[in-house]
């Protein structure tokens, strides 16, 4: 039997997110008819990075649908006492119904996929952010109402998971991608990626080093932390590359005037996006950072209870 995983956004074709995205509005409109809608099952949650939403989103969002999920922390890249990634995911397997992990590396979601006999999620690495992306995509049907011909400008590193799951996602929905990042290979997209999103969407991705002419005509601007996770030693350069790309008041200026912002968060305010930004009428950074929860519930409803 095939199971299921999704280790990259890749996982997904445009069908596919279509129809998470219309499950997910359907659950997050009627909760009460979706209380038991995982009754039973089991979601193991492995976390070798630190966070806030994915964890708790994934918890409460297993409650909601009347299942259980359980944290192991597995800091350092594997079991206790040594026990090898893939012998420890092969007994997960037997207990659990999904398992999601966050690790730092993509190599390992994709050792974990291979060992496991139930559905296995990214809840993010080095390279891909999914679930991240699949709240995006719920967010900005919200608000926008449509994808195809929409404008998102991503702006920041460029070379990051989150824009790359952005560059994915965004571009199978029929929408026009724009990073606008440092003119550095180390914070703009790999080559590599555009073409292989160009592949699997279809769309060709820009990249622009101009802020101004980025962003303008954007229906969504989109910025995230300059130094992520496992990046730490590179805090001072990145510090003094990314000022210019800052989402203040005056860039937000030069796109669409109902251009909403977007912010997969953790923030900092005063760096790469400001407080008046954030906290403006345009911003929906806490609609979707509840919809982690939303579009993760569509998301394990499809994979253990349609796609088995
Ligand atoms: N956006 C996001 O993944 O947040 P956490 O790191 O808190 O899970």
């Amino acid at each position: 039997m095939v199971v299921k995983h999704i280790l990259s956004d890749y996982d997904l074709s445009k069908s596919e997110i279509a129809e998470i995205i219309k499950l997910s509005e359907e659950i997050k409109a009627e909760p009460p008819k979706y209380r038991d809608a995982l009754k039973g099952r089991v979601l193991i949650m492995l976390f070798e990075l630190a966070s806030l939403r994915t964890r708790v989103s994934f918890d409460a969002g297993m409650a909601q649908l009347g299942g259980h999920a359980i944290f192991y922390d597995v800091k350092g890249g594997g079991f206790t006492r040594g026990e090898e990634l893939e012998d420890g995911v092969k007994v997960l397997s037997r207990y659990a119904d999904c398992i999601m992990a966050r690790v730092l590396k993509q190599e390992d979601i994709e050792r974990i996929g291979r060992a496991s006999t139930v559905p296995v999620i990214n809840g993010m690495t080095n390279m891909f952010h999914p679930c991240q992306n699949l709240a995006d995509l719920l967010t900005i049907r919200e608000k926008k109402k449509r994808f195809e011909g929409l404008k998102i400008a991503y702006v920041g590193d460029g070379g990051c998971n989150t824009a790359y799951s952005t560059m994915i996602g965004c571009s199978s929905v029929g929408m026009k991608v724009t990073i606008v990042c440092p003119d550095n290979p180390r914070y703009a997209p790999k080559e590599e990626w555009l073409e292989k999103v160009k592949a699997h969407s279809g769309r060709t991705v820009e990249v622009s080093r101009d802020p101004i002419k980025g962003v303008q005509d954007a229906d969504v601007i989109y910025t995230d932390v300059w130094v992520s996770a496992g990046m730490e030693e590179e805090k001072m350069t990145r510090m003094n590359a990314f000022p210019p790309f800052q989402v203040n008041s005056k860039l937000v200026s030069h796109a669409k005037p109902d251009c909403i912002i977007m912010h997969c968060l953790p923030a900092h305010r005063g760096l790469e996006i400001t407080s008046e930004v954030m906290d403006s009428p345009n911003s929906v950074v806490f609609d979707q950072a509840e919809n982690r929860m939303h579009a993760q519930k569509g998301l394990l409803y499809w994979l253990i209870n349609l796609k088995k």
